[in-house]
């Protein structure tokens, strides 16, 4: 899963990217876009309104399978988020065995070599779902003060799983200084190289609008 509390740091870039780059390889790859705001979705060219969305899936026991569709890029599935994702975190609230929902439907899922499951920035009942169901989390992380205060707690409460990766990483002094400090907190935990700051990200989804 791509996780952090914090918003806007990277994560549904990193799990398209990521996503993307594991199919180059030759792999099977299944995104689940867990986000009521949909990014992962609307960035792989999906329509936010389908009706078998992740909300069926989690609130409704509805199977997976029903609720995957295929991308353009050959090899790269979806599970779609949508508006009514809204109300997920707390319709889950009463339902039995609700951080365990994910994971009770991924267990059905064949055929992929790996699932990546993009996060809303918050730490409520659908970032557990995550937790309960992955392997491992990476954590995009802009190296800023900020962001660095949460990072510990995020970890703590993770566990030995977890991958920081110190992204979109400037060559500026402030940048510099605090991806020196927590570097050293996390040995042999953070991904190299960094993601530097790049505006070609920006770009093409600028000229679409
Ligand atoms: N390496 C990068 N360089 C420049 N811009 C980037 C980079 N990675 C992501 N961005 C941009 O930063 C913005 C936020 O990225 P993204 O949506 O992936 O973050 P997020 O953590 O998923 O946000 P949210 O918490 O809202 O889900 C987007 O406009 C994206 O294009
Ligand atoms: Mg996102």
């Amino acid at each position: 899963m791509v996780s952090n509390q914090k918003g806007g740091v990277g994560k549904t870039t990193t799990a398209i990217s990521l996503g993307a780059a594991l199919v180059e390889h030759g792999e099977r790859v299944l995104i689940v876009d867990l986000d009521p705001q949909a990014n992962a979705t609307s960035g792989l060219g999906i329509g936010k309104d389908l009706p078998n969305a992740i909300y069926g899936v989690l609130l409704k026991e509805r199977p997976l399978e029903q609720s995957i569709v295929a991308t353009a890029v050959p090899g790269l599935d979806l599970v779609p988020s949508g508006p009514d994702m809204a109300g997920a975190e707390v319709e889950l609230v009463p339902l039995m065995g609700r951080e365990y929902r994910l994971r009770q439907a991924l267990q059905s899922t064949n055929g992929y070599d790996t699932v990546i499951v993009d996060c809303p920035p918050s730490l409520g009942l659908l970032t557990v779902n995550a937790l309960a169901a992955v392997d491992a989390v990476v954590i995009p992380v802009q190296c800023e003060y900020y962001a660095l205060e949460g990072l510990a707690q995020l970890l703590s409460t993770i566990g030995p799983t977890a991958f920081p990766g110190f992204g979109r990483a400037s060559s500026d002094t402030p940048h510099r200084q605090a991806r020196r400090s927590a570097e050293p907190r996390h040995p042999h935990r953070h991904v190299r190289p960094a993601v530097s700051r790049g505006t070609s990200l920006r770009r093409p989804r600028a000229r679409a609008r």
